[in-house]
């Protein structure tokens, strides 16, 4: 009875609310909807004879706090949407969405309903220019079996490294990719970036250059892609909150909001993103103030170098090694764990303890002399570090091994993988860490464990790219982009036994990439060739699901859609509201969050957008308050590409994705 009055109550202030607000900008509208004075209303209508616009995008958008700020939602089918919860400031609201002319943008007041119009894209092709990198991608005609370059043995396994060769910086795909069209360009083009060139090299440049040209070519005469589908049922439920973050030069890999192993650490806190570039950067994110600052990393002066600035062009030098921070994890002590070099690259600024914290697993000294010689015979990339958020002070950690990302088990020992390397992983046990003295103390709070095969006296390869701790047995396990051959695999640690095992991929996977695990024990990963892959410990299966999407021209089971999904993470305590154990897969090249059920086996796909592309690598879901429903939960990605000259604002952004219960709950 009480609980009836409370709600007749709130319904009588929604209405008062709703009438005394004057209204701005667009047309008045009145959709019978809850709106409030932190939130906006309304309704789309097709200019073209007023039809309702289901599943469209309602982009809210305001310059009023310290950064630009927006917030995207859907509408329901019968075109109606509401906004929630917009910090004060005077807001524009437009529309984008599949078959539709991006609108006008219109002044909107808090508190507010109102109409917007939308007209119809004149031609297909003015429709398209707002469809996802992969859906262009899938125009690329694979070139066939007989005309690939000495190595690959099959289409599959060209487009899975065409997929991961291209995608692993920006989306294959994008608007400025599709501008070329005479393999001159690409050649030039090729040539920019050293790595862009050797990813070129890898593919056979010349037919790679003949394949884009005549993809391009194609497009300019007006071929488009496959219309997407717009978001339907629960992806209407989707709000994300967006702050422009970073500099314009920024390459941001990866956010962190909170301890994985706890994610109702740190509720409303700051979300922290690593930048490679300046010379090492934490861009902070204060999402109640609306705030974004930024914190210069400040890595161990060792050998009496200093760091110098430009991460794209002195990368190769070995003088002008910087603090570039790749992936960040926050523990239990507000401590922001970073991969990122600590020293110089060349061997020579080699630690002197280094042989001691080799560990094999027989620790057999002719295995670890072996060991140590292949050690130092390698080049360093990155060591470890991390950002006390309560001192405000950084600290180095040096270590035997390369890092690049990195996982805390329950007994706070920091696993870290070795992409490249002849570490096959890295383990430091952070307790024994002293942060007054970590040179005194980091060697013996390490282990860099190898595999030596006795009979070549060489390292197991293995190139371990992302780290997933068991939640059932504490074991480690690693995934290894590889398109194809004995590398194509997935291998784990134990701890316990000090032992390694391979699994190598079933087909038809390939390019393992994210790895994580739900609470029942199954090892999901992200594989660049299209699929969603799933690994079962216990009967040593795989299976495998095509990511949403269209596949490349011509091509059906033997591969997975063209997306390229660069990262994967299980949300073992319902962060988002959807329940344990939902799989996200990056859409990275779809600019979206691709939300795998794994009771109903079926995808859902949240597209952000705006700005595109949204590239997305890691991601992270926090609980802020368990008590406040979907608005207590959230995941948290940051637009993670080299250069966000590519997008449409030149900036890069971090967001908040939520899930309501409803296309316009409040
Ligand atoms: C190591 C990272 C990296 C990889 C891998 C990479 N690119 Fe690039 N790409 C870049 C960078 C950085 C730029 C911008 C270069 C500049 O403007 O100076 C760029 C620019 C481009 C452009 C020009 C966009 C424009 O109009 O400015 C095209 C086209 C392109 N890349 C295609 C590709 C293709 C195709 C592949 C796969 C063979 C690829 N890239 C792989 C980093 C990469």
């Amino acid at each position: 009875m009480r609980s009836i009055t409370r709600a007749m109550f709130w319904a009588l202030l929604a209405v008062v609310c709703v009438i005394s607000r004057p209204l701005a900008g667009g047309q008045q509208a009145d959709a019978g909807l809850h709106v409030d004075k932190t939130s906006v209303g309304g309704i789309v209508e097709n200019s073209n004879g007023g039809k309702p616009e289901a599943g469209v995008w309602v982009i809210a958008e305001t310059k009023s706090l310290s950064v630009p700020f927006r917030k995207i939602v859907v509408t329901d089918d019968r075109g109606r949407f509401l906004v929630p919860d917009l910090p004060d400031g005077a807001y524009k609201l437009w529309v984008r969405g599949y078959g539709l002319k991006d609108s006008e943008r219109v002044d909107a007041a808090l508190g507010s309903q109102v109409k917007l119009q939308v007209a119809n894209a004149a031609t297909p092709q003015e429709a398209a220019k707002i469809y996802p990198a992969s859906y262009w991608s899938s125009l690329i005609r694979p070139p066939s079996k007989d005309q690939l370059p000495a190595g690959y043995a099959s289409q599959e396994q060209w487009l899975a490294a065409l997929r991961t060769g291209c995608n692993q910086c920006h989306q294959l795909g994008m608007t400025a990719t599709r501008r070329y069209t005479t393999t001159d360009d690409f050649d030039g083009i090729f040539q920019r970036n050293e790595a862009m060139g050797a990813a070129a090299d890898r593919l056979g440049k010349d037919l790679l250059e003949k394949t884009l040209a005549d993809w391009n070519t194609r497009i300019k005469a007006g071929e488009v892609p496959p219309t997407p589908p717009r978001p339907a049922g629960m992806e209407r439920n989707f709000v994300v909150s967006q702050w422009d973050w970073g500099a314009p030069e920024s390459f941001i890999h990866d956010v962190v909001s909170t301890d994985k192993r706890n994610p109702t650490l740190y509720g409303n806190g700051k979300v922290y993103g690593a930048d490679r570039t300046g010379g090492g950067r934490l861009w902070v994110l204060d999402p109640l103030k609306n705030t974004v600052d930024m914190v210069q990393v400040q890595p161990r002066i060792t050998h009496g170098y200093t760091t110098k600035l430009d991460y794209y062009h002195d990368r190769g030098d070995q003088e002008a090694w910087m603090a570039s921070p790749h992936n960040p994890m926050l523990d239990e002590q507000g401590r922001v764990w970073m991969t990122e070099p600590v020293r110089p690259p060349g061997a020579e600024y080699y630690p002197k303890w280094a042989k001691s914290a080799i560990a094999t697993e027989t620790n057999n000294p002719a295995e670890i002399d072996i060991a140590y010689k292949l050690l130092v015979s390698r080049r360093h990339a990155m060591q470890l570090g991390y950002y006390d958020t309560k001192t405000e002070k950084f600290v180095s950690v040096d270590t035997i091994y390369n890092t690049h990302h990195l996982q805390f088990d329950k007994e706070n020992r920091l696993w870290a993988n070795n992409p490249g390397d002849v570490v096959a992983l890295g383990e430091l046990d952070t307790a024994k860490i002293n942060p007054n003295d970590p040179e005194a103390t980091e060697a013996a709070a390490q282990k860099g464990w190898m595999r030596i095969d006795m009979d070549t006296k060489k390292n197991v390869p293995g190139v371990g790219y992302a780290v997933a701790v068991s939640p059932i047995d504490g074991t480690i396990w690693q995934s290894d982009p590889a398109v194809d051959g004995p590398t194509n695999k997935l291998y784990k640690f134990d701890p316990k036994t000090r032992k390694f095992t391979d699994y190598p991929l079933a087909a038809p996977g390939r390019v393992s990439h994210g790895i994580d695990f739900s609470t029942d024990g199954y090892i999901w990963f992200s594989a660049g060739s299209g699929h969603l892959g799933r690994f079962d410990p216990k009967t040593e299966t795989f299976k495998y699901w095509d990511l949403p999407g269209p596949k490349f021209t011509g091509t059906g089971i033997e591969t997975g859609s063209t997306e390229y999904p660069y990262f994967l993470w299980v949300d073992q305590f319902n962060t988002f509201g959807l329940g344990k154990d939902t799989v996200v897969v990056t859409g990275t090249t779809s600019d979206s969050m691709l939300v795998f059920d794994p009771k109903k086996e079926t995808f859902y796909v949240l597209r952000v957008p705006y700005p595109m592309p949204f590239y997305t690598r890691g991601l992270d879901g926090r609980i802020d308050d368990e008590k406040a429903g979907w608005k207590g939960r959230g995941i948290w990605a940051t637009y993670s590409s080299y250069f966000p000259k590519f997008t449409e604002t030149r900036i890069g952004s971090v967001n908040h994705i939520q899930i309501r219960p409803n296309p316009l709950a409040n």
